[in-house]
């Protein structure tokens, strides 16, 4: 990655999860003018990207890639420029390969030209999917998604990479759950991108996998419970879209996936009808304490500590010393947990620790044990215990306390 031009994780609007190719220019220009209305861009979400279907059906004679004049009849110039007036910043999409997954012009042999056509239109950020690239190998993966960044890094101003390649070594497109071709791609995306991709679709592709909304949602965070050594400022492990508007989820079961991806330091990329979005899922979406747990500048991913029946237990430190405890029910019914602090990386069993409940607001105090009553199911909590006052303990990133 590029230090410097990804701090912290992206935070938007994507289309795919929602519409598919049923896209629009008023799709973006209606998402946009609801982003501002309802709060969301002054809470951060400042990114609207196109996914596929955007273009048209071949390139230019002069082989330049150009839009779908039906679907977006001003043009994108001038969507990014609406797009920018009103304070966002503009992305779209491509592919490695021949074609895209929805069989449009590919990039592959025309990554430097299709880059300076992005930024010719406004666009700083691209997510390069892997459809169509054969052989499929990891090798033929890493040879295409590194002339990608090469001609980034010829750049004055260099696009946002967003990397597709791990997700087509998941068990999603193998069929297989030996991850070992997975964990060699994962292991060259940190350092050619800024953010990727490594699991399924969340929710498309459902008949394949017969997974529902929420077995989908969980496949996608357990995947990136497996690499969460790899995230670095900079670097962003991307467990895919919240579907914030998915019927198929519950309210609770939203809200545990925005807070998970929080914890994860994950992109928080909506892929909703944002005009429609009702009142108690832009409330959540809007939760101050958690976005700035997303953004905090270490981008530590929250890591698994327990895993039982029930439920899973995940810590991680923030910059300023502070550690956040992320449980999650994954069980069928109500039910109560008590975490000791050794567990949560808290080695002073006399100390009475004070924590912030991220739901509600409340401030709770500790000692021993962090008790938590009635976590309904598939819903998740979050407490930010405080460290940081100054004659505290504070907390290594690996959990180690230490004398501050
Ligand atoms: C793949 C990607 C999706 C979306 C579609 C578009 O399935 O994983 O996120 O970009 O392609 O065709």
């Amino acid at each position: 990655q590029r230090p410097g031009l990804l701090p912290t994780p992206p935070m938007g609007f994507n289309d795919w999860s929602r519409f598919e190719c049923a896209i629009n220019q008023s799709v973006f220009t209606e998402t946009a003018d609801a982003m501002v209305s309802k709060g969301l861009l002054t809470a951060g979400y400042n990114r609207i990207n196109i996914d596929d279907c955007w273009m048209a059906d071949a390139r230019t004679e002069e082989g330049k890639l150009t839009w779908n004049e039906t679907l977006f009849p001003n043009g994108l110039p001038w969507l990014g420029e609406y797009l920018q007036d009103r304070g966002f910043h503009f992305g779209i999409y491509e592919d490695a390969g021949n074609e895209t997954c929805g069989g449009y012009p590919g990039s592959y042999g025309y990554e430097e030209v299709d880059a300076h056509t992005f930024a010719s239109w406004g666009i700083d950020y691209l997510k390069v999917d892997g459809c169509h690239v054969t052989p499929s190998t990891e090798d033929e993966y890493h040879k295409r998604y590194a002339a990608w960044h090469k001609a980034f890094s010829k750049m004055s101003d260099p696009l946002i990479f967003s990397q597709s390649a791990p997700a087509y070594f998941s068990l999603w497109l193998t069929g297989s759950d030996n991850l070992t071709d997975w964990f060699t791609v994962m292991d060259w995306v940190p350092y050619n991108g800024e953010l990727a991709r490594h699991s399924s679709d969340i929710l498309v592709y459902v008949g394949v996998e017969g997974l529902s909304g929420w077995e989908s949602v969980m496949q996608n965070y357990n995947y990136n419970t497996q690499v969460a050594r790899y995230q670095v400022p900079g670097y962003f492990n991307d467990p895919d879209f919240l579907i914030a508007d998915n019927p198929e989820l519950s309210l609770d079961e939203k809200r545990s996936q925005f807070a998970l991806w929080a914890s994860f330091s994950a992109p928080l990329i909506i892929s909703a009808w944002i005009p429609s979005l009702p009142d108690e899922v832009v409330s959540y979406l809007k939760n101050s304490d958690l976005i700035e747990i997303d953004q905090d500048p270490l981008a530590q991913q929250a890591t698994l500590v327990s895993r039982d029946d029930s439920f899973d237990v995940l810590t991680r430190s923030l910059a300023n010393g502070d550690r956040v405890v992320t449980v999650l029910n994954r069980g069928n019914s109500t039910d109560d947990i008590s975490i000791s602090a050794l567990r949560l990386g808290l080695l002073n069993t006399k100390r009475t620790y004070s924590a912030k409940n991220l739901w509600t607001g409340e401030f709770i105090r500790f000692q021993g044990s962090l008790e938590i009553r009635g976590l309904a199911s598939h819903a998740t909590a979050v407490f930010r215990i405080n460290l940081s006052g100054p004659s505290s303990f504070g907390v290594s990133p690996t959990g180690m306390i230490f004398n501050a």
